[in-house]
């Protein structure tokens, strides 16, 4: 019989010490090639999330309760970038940001904010201050007999007055069948000078609005990403505990572009079964994330069961500190760079989520093989994240913590079904792997993605890349050491 420590004298134990090395982004530059690009506004920075999804931008906001809910979302799908909503609270929760997001814009709104026309000023007041809108559709028996806008309760004093009473009748109104098309919807607004244009049926029924505020979004947000309706497109994640079939389920409802089923350790029979669980669930309409792993197998296992794209990154995050905690992780540009060789195998793209401080990250993780960057800390300073803004010393700051931290762990009890209270949960055997901290505040998001999109189109003429595929194809990283580090940043001056 084996004694307790036999195996000690078993020479395959024995470790080769010549393990590979890991590098990451400071670990490398990219070496200049000769480039036809005459002007940065020449190249392309579009890309694929999934095989389905395409964006004009490779930015995908991270699914942390201190970067996405839906105002992050909204304005990352106007740039042209994606929004992940986070998962940190209640389903029913989650859900309403995945449907503002939705409703944030579309070419034809086809259920538009109604009214009853016996419903009362104080109601329609309400209700316009609750959805956060400046018209409503007076709908009786779903035939449209009036609209409201905020423009008649202005000088209205009685609250009781009903909605009848003070909108435009249905035939003041202009409106138009239901083909009509965007432009010359665009021709009617303009020439009746209207904000809304109703779209009835040969039955004098409502099928929809077109609105002059979702043209003018338009023209001002050529790039966003949008769904065939002319919708925002959004993504949302899930985890792997009991009832996630359920909060995906609202999610989808909720008109998500996405799911992301993430957690921590994402090459685990956890992640992949739930992978697997909400393919055979949605069928090959719902497009999956897996995530996050950080090696080839990863990326193999996740894909087989039925993931489009994986997340790619084990504790290079900000405010991340699995690797300290756990010793686990893989520097990201090596994650990347291995990763990506069983996407291009798989047809899968990956999804590089981490550690991204500047543009020259961005283009780093590219050039390695991700298709998108996933950002979490740097748009936590930005006026649309949900963080809360602190001041420090006169200086403005917004809270950036890591999910697994010991206040998000806090934060959250509650939120999935079988949740212990707060008060029973033995906080002091909970082992974070992430900190809480506060960043920078930056300014508008639109601010951020400017300077990353500007320095990625610099990158990509560096590389004499048009494109993100050629970028790939073109690169060549040179290893640099500690020296080179110190000279690649500003040196020898006094900065002011
Ligand atoms: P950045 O560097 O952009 O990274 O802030 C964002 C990513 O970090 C991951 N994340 C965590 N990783 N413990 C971890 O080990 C945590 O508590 C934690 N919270 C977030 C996540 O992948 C995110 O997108």
């Amino acid at each position: 019989m084996a004694t307790p420590l036999e195996h000690l004298t078993d020479p395959d134990l024995t470790f080769d010490a010549d393990f590979p090395l890991g590098l990451t982004f400071d670990d490398v530059l990219l070496v200049p090639r000769r480039s036809a690009i005459r002007s940065r506004g020449d190249v392309s920075t579009a890309t694929q999330l999934t095989p389905r999804i395409r964006l004009a931008i490779p930015i995908v906001s991270a699914n942390m309760d201190t970067v996405t809910e839906s105002a992050m979302a909204i304005a990352l799908a106007r740039a042209g970038g994606l929004g992940i909503i986070h998962r940190f609270n209640l389903p029913e929760r989650q859900a309403a940001e995945v449907a503002k997001v939705k409703r944030a814009e579309s070419y034809v709104v086809e259920s538009p904010y109604s009214i009853a026309p016996t419903a009362s000023a104080a109601q329609a007041r309400r209700l316009m201050r609750q959805w956060d809108t400046g018209g409503l559709i007076v709908v009786e028996e779903g035939l449209l007999v009036g609209i409201l806008t905020a423009r008649d309760l202005l000088f209205e004093d009685d609250p009781n007055v009903v909605v009848r009473a003070v909108m435009t009748p249905r035939d003041k109104l202009i409106t138009a069948p239901p083909d009509t098309t965007i432009e010359a919807a665009q021709a009617i607004l303009h020439r009746h000078k209207i904000e809304k244009l109703p779209l009835l049926d040969e039955g004098d029924r409502l099928v929809g609005v077109i609105t002059s505020k979702d043209i003018q979004k338009r023209q001002q947000f050529p790039l966003a990403t949008k769904d065939s309706k002319g919708r925002l497109r959004v993504g949302a994640a899930v985890g792997v505990r009991p009832g996630y079939l359920d909060r995906a389920e609202l999610l989808i409802k909720a008109g998500a572009d996405c799911l992301v089923v993430d957690i921590a350790h994402g090459h685990s029979d956890n992640a992949i079964d739930a992978v697997r669980q909400l393919r055979r669930h949605f069928g090959a309409d719902v497009d999956l994330i897996g995530g996050n792993v950080a090696s080839a197998e990863g990326v193999e296992d996740l894909a087989e069961a039925g993931a489009d794209a994986v997340k790619v990154g084990v504790g290079p995050g900000s405010i991340c500190i699995t690797r300290i905690v756990t010793g686990f992780g893989v520097p990201q540009l090596s994650a990347i760079l291995e990763c990506a060789a069983a996407s291009r195998r798989l047809g899968v793209p990956i999804i590089a989520d981490g550690g991204v401080r500047a543009s020259g990250d961005l283009v780093k993780a590219l050039a390695a093989g991700a298709q998108t960057v996933m950002i979490g800390s740097l748009l936590a300073g930005t006026t649309e994240s949900p963080g809360m803004t602190v001041m420090r010393r006169g200086r403005k700051y917004k809270v950036s913590r890591g999910m697994a931290s010991l206040a998000a762990n806090i934060s959250r009890q509650g939120v999935e079904p079988g949740d212990k209270a707060p008060e029973e949960v033995d906080w002091q055997a909970v082992v974070a792997e992430g900190v809480e901290a506060v960043v920078p505040y930056r300014g508008d998001v639109g601010e951020v993605l400017g300077q990353m999109v500007g320095g990625l189109r610099s990158g990509l003429s560096y590389a004499g890349a048009m494109t993100i595929d050629e970028l790939q194809t073109q690169a060549r990283f040179v290893r640099i050491t500690q020296a080179g580090v110190k000279e690649s940043g500003p040196h020898d001056v006094e900065l002011t």
